[in-house]
């Protein structure tokens, strides 16, 4: 894992933007795996500023909330148009996310796993964290091996994301959420975290064991990982000054 720690979660998104931006100058038709939450705004706005060529990108979103209207402010579907693809010139056919309303749930996560086989695999995966180390919503003791399917969420997550709704009861119980082992096929992940509260899950992630109980340290056995932290996600990292110290002495050709 390769450790970036900012000032800031703009500054450190600016790090993240630059590394999806060198992939859609080198690779036009990238596939893109894309996240929602608080965390990627500000890597979404950084984009955005860019003005990139989104005409021939594929994008395959890690998760949605089953049984919310399409419309709903709060689908993963609304979150992203609203967020992202409405300011970019992205082809509504190349988006795809998961589908919380589909009739019969295994075959649509089975068919969302061929699609993204299809489209030739994922370039770059954008990961959040949750407070309990979940990646997409694989909350833990998530199979390290699973794949896209439905999830229920932990009273943490609902907890958590109460805030994007009325209150608690109001967020759905159940998601489809892409598995590990789909986003550890992706041929690079890139994490971002931000705040206090989302220090211990990072060290439990990047220094701790591997461990289902806390989904995002199966990352470690990923060969391609960008952690971008603010200083108060980073502050639970023992090896903080080593990272910082790496970050500072990269050979030109490797600085974003
Ligand atoms: P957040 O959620 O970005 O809203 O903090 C992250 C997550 O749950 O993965």
């Amino acid at each position: 894992m390769e450790i970036i720690i900012r000032d800031t979660p703009e500054s450190a998104s600016v790090v993240a933007a630059r590394i999806i931006a060198k992939q859609l100058r080198d690779k036009p038709d990238s596939i893109l795996g894309l996240a929602t939450g608080s965390t990627p705004l500000p890597l979404y706005r950084a984009l955005i500023a860019m003005d990139l060529d989104w005409g021939k990108v594929t994008t395959f979103n890690l998760d949605e909330y089953i049984g919310l209207p399409r419309e709903h402010p709060q689908t993963y579907h609304s979150f992203m148009w609203e967020n992202l693809f409405r300011h970019t010139n992205v082809r509504p056919e190349s988006v795809h996310i998961p589908d919380g309303n589909a009739a019969d749930i295994p075959r649509h996560c089975s068919e969302y796993e061929e699609q993204i086989r299809a489209a030739g695999g994922i370039d770059i995966q954008v990961l959040g964290i949750g407070t309990d180390g979940h990646i997409g919503f694989n909350e833990p003791t998530s199979s390290l091996a699973s794949r896209t399917r439905i999830k229920t969420l932990t009273r943490q997550t609902r907890a958590d994301n109460a805030r994007f709704f009325g209150s608690e009861d109001e967020v759905p119980k159940h998601v489809i959420t892409m598995g590990i082992g789909t986003i550890m096929e992706a041929r690079m992940n890139l994490l971002l975290a931000f705040g206090e509260n989302k220090a211990r899950a990072i060290a439990e992630a990047v220094e701790g064991p591997v461990t289902s109980f806390n989904p995002a340290s199966a990352l470690q056995m990923h060969p391609v990982v960008k952690v971008c932290l603010d200083e108060p996600a980073a502050t639970g990292l023992k090896r903080a000054d080593y990272y910082r110290w790496v970050d500072a002495n990269k050979p030109a050709w490797q600085v974003f």
